[in-house]
């Protein structure tokens, strides 16, 4: 009997859940045997061409899993036996037969970790901020008007009134660390802040009350809005591979003039329109703009002499884009589950 192809790559998943070796010999053969020229994994790759476009999704994320798996077992193979020499000659007899099962990286520390490599490639360091912000950092400094509406309740978390304004709150994004940085280093600055940012908001399969940004900021002579589009087109094509292409829409920050929302074309129809990209071809990913001036005069930084972009992205937004997930709350739930599925490439 033939088995249609999912119920094979099913069938063989559990074979190697189930393997044990117990040489390098039988290490090897199983390696082979699914890895190997003529291997398992090669027949699967070459008949995936032959199978219907509708079952193309769903089937390759089956087999990469398998490839996954095929090598993690290998791995584990060595690590076992490598682990065992020593102590089998030693006769040890208090070693543990146990092994623990090893930890994954959470995927938003995954996707973070790999925005903060490509902008490290073309110089950009690394800083933090504080969680806990105050009205400045967070608003006044970056030209939020007092009567703005993000800085209403509704969206914030206060967590002190102070008499003088400068209210004590959780930060609602990592714009602040601009602020925090612009204050205290003079320019060149080429720096991205990661971290965790609030708002006060119902939670909900698209929405969270906590959740992870990346801010970006550059502030130089000359700097000008060409700067920003290379910098932000060579990201989506680090990010996204080679042919991504990017689109910037007008838009509004109080504290970016001009501002735009950049899209980049949708990595999985490549632009012809599928239900990811709700049939645009085009996928926002974040929110930029030049600094303004007086963004930057509020921190001591003479806005004829220097100019800046910044840029600011969710890092739920690209992970859920990436890896296909629909519901957000599955990052805060740790579910080893889900968890689990994830690997990191470093
Ligand atoms: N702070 C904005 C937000 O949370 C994102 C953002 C937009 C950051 C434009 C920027 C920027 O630095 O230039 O929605």
């Amino acid at each position: 009997m033939i088995l249609p192809m999912k119920e094979l790559v099913l069938r063989y998943m559990e074979e190697v859940d189930q393997a044990t070796a117990s040489s390098a010999d039988e290490v090897e053969k199983f390696r082979i045997k699914f890895l190997g020229k003529k291997g398992i994994l090669n027949e699967l790759f070459a008949e995936f061409n032959n199978i219907p476009p509708s079952e193309k999704r769903e089937l390759g994320f089956l087999l990469n899993q398998l490839k996954e798996k095929v090598q993690q077992k290998v791995e584990q193979f060595r690590s076992i036996l490598e682990m065992s020499k020593p102590f089998q000659k030693l006769d040890d007899l208090t070693f543990s037969a146990d092994f623990y099962p090893m930890g994954s990286r959470h995927p938003l520390s995954i996707v973070e970790r790999r925005i903060i490599d490509i902008f490290a490639r073309i110089g950009f360091t690394i800083a933090e901020g504080p969680e806990i912000e105050d009205d400045w950092h967070n608003f006044s400094a970056l030209n939020f008007t007092p009567d703005h509406p993000a800085r209403d309740m509704q969206d914030t978390f206060f967590i002190e009134k102070r008499a003088d304004g400068n209210d004590v709150l959780l930060r609602t994004h990592t714009s602040s660390v601009q602020v925090r940085i612009m204050e205290k280093t003079k320019p060149p600055i080429r720096m991205i802040f990661p971290g965790r940012v609030f708002r006060n908001e119902a939670i909900s399969a698209r929405a969270h009350c906590i959740f992870h940004q990346v801010e970006g900021l550059y502030v130089d002579t000359n700097v000008s809005f060409v700067d920003l589009k290379q910098t932000l087109l060579y990201f989506a094509r680090e990010m996204y591979g080679e042919s991504t292409r990017i689109r910037f829409r007008p838009s509004y920050f109080p504290f970016t003039e001009p501002s735009a929302e950049m899209d980049i074309s949708c990595p999985l129809c490549k632009g012809e329109g599928c239900n990811i990209c709700k049939h645009t071809g085009w996928i926002e990913i974040l929110g930029c703009g030049m600094v303004d001036p007086a963004v930057l005069e509020n921190c001591d930084i003479h806005s004829e002499t220097y100019t800046g972009f910044a840029f600011g992205l969710g890092i739920e937004r690209i992970t859920m884009g990436l890896y296909q997930i629909k519901d957000l709350r599955l990052f805060f739930e740790n579910d080893t589950r889900f968890l689990h599925q994830f690997k990191a490439a470093f």
